[in-house]
């Protein structure tokens, strides 16, 4: 068969295998090159580790300096009589055979990180292929639904405000337009549920499951993903239900880092940068902020990716000598150059004049889509995209 993208909305329903291969050799490429993480962990599990900041962890601490083994969790879908797959999965596969290459252990674990058999199938994995004990824990999950694990019902984040309603341009990635859509007034439940999903909870229970089984190293760390924003995008996110989530998310690090003290270990989050992934696309209101932002830094020559996101924290924020790099609210800043003063005026001119009409010419709408082929493996000039693929031959492939 040959593999053609498929986009639904803002959804892509297919994924190239041998451009997501690419899409890993880029980045580690890329940290190869960069300046490298000096006394990074050595033995690191990445819960969220498909894609996104969580991917790029992964390979940032394989490939980017620290020489680190590895366990990946993620939720993916592998080849069936369905479809080809999701590209998280043969991003698992073809990271696990880069890292293995150069002699890195690479575990990747499929399976719903919210649910006990996957704790346990992971402190089974750190004993048997880590030697017993993690370094560093990222928590890099995305996702829309966390069973309650008391009850079983589903907990479903919603992406809405909690003031006024806010109406906004919304993109289409299928049609290539911006749409005015409404971002309502999240209710008090829809709050709640969105903090259970997005919030720290989970990210808690993880360590303590952890600290319990006794497989967080002597002066283990941990770190998960924030984000935060200008005022311009306020309403639909840092005062919105995810913005919630996110406060919850860097209490519960005060929290964690308080316990992790016992073993002289450190929880910290890192506030990143605005980003094309499989989860950000789904923030409405939110496209013309970053066709916007892309512009300008690119134009700066400030834009980063995600790999450029996370090889930067890992080599100049986050092992540093002097100890991590925070701000008063010990908050690790990798918005720093998304938020420069600068960056923030020439965004606010250009979104001020963007239109429906427009966007394409005065945002960075073509380096949006090719960000987000890429996820799914699409638009690598090195990938031949015509040749005759075997859902055989891809079901051979093993995480
Ligand atoms: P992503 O969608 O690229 O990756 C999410 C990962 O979570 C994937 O590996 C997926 O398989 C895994 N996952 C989802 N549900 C799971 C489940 N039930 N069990 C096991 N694995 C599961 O997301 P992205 O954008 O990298 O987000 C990671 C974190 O970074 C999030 O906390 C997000 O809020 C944060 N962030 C994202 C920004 C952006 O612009 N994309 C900006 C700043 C922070």
């Amino acid at each position: 068969m040959i593999i053609e993208p498929v986009i639904k909305g803002v959804v892509a329903r297919s994924a190239h295998p041998y451009g997501c291969q690419q899409a890993v050799r880029k980045q580690i490429d890329y940290v190869k090159q960069a300046n490298p993480i000096v006394g990074g962990a050595k033995r690191v599990l990445v819960l969220g580790a498909s894609s996104g900041f969580g991917l790029a962890s992964r390979i940032a601490h394989t490939f980017g300096g620290a020489q680190a083994d590895t366990i990946g969790v993620s939720f993916e879908r592998g080849p069936s009589e369905k479809g080809v797959g999701s590209a998280g999965w043969y991003n698992n596969i073809f990271f696990k055979q880069e890292a293995e290459k150069v002699g890195r252990i690479a575990t990747n674990i499929v399976g719903d990180a919210f649910s006990q058999q996957v704790r346990q199938q992971v402190i089974e994995a750190i004993k048997n292929d880590l030697g017993g004990e993690v370094d560093l824990v990222v928590y890099s999950l995305a996702t829309g639904v966390r069973p309650n694990p008391e009850t079983g019902d589903m907990w479903r984040s919603v992406i809405k405000t909690t003031g006024k309603p806010v109406v906004g341009p919304t993109l289409n990635l299928e049609t290539d337009s911006l749409a005015e859509m409404t971002v309502e007034t999240a209710t008090e439940q829809e709050i709640a549920d969105t903090v259970k999903v997005m919030g720290g909870e989970d990210w808690a229970s993880w360590i303590e499951c952890l600290t319990e089984a006794g497989v967080l190293a002597q002066g283990c760390r941990t770190v998960a993903y924030s984000y935060i924003g200008p005022e311009v995008t306020y309403p639909i996110y840092h005062h919105g239900t995810l913005g919630r989530a996110k406060v919850h998310m860097h209490n519960t690090a005060e929290a964690l880092n308080s316990q992790l003290a016992n073993i002289g270990g450190q929880a910290h989050v890192a506030v990143c940068k605005a980003l094309v992934t499989k989860a950000s696309v789904f923030i409405p209101a939110f496209t013309p902020y970053i066709l916007a932002l892309f512009k300008v830094m690119k134009q700066n020559g400030t834009h980063e990716g995600c790999i450029e996101q996370m090889q930067r924290l890992f080599n100049a924020r986050f092992y540093n000598y002097g100890g991590v790099e925070t701000d008063e609210q010990r908050l690790i800043r990798m918005d720093d150059w998304e938020l420069a003063p600068e960056v923030q005026r020439q965004v606010s001119e250009i979104m001020a004049g963007m239109t429906a009409d427009n966007f394409t010419q005065l945002g960075d709408y073509t380096g949006y889509k090719q960000d987000f082929m890429e996820l799914n493996g699409f638009g690598f000039a090195e990938v031949d995209y015509q040749q005759d693929i075997s859902l055989e031959s891809l079901k051979a492939l093993q995480p």
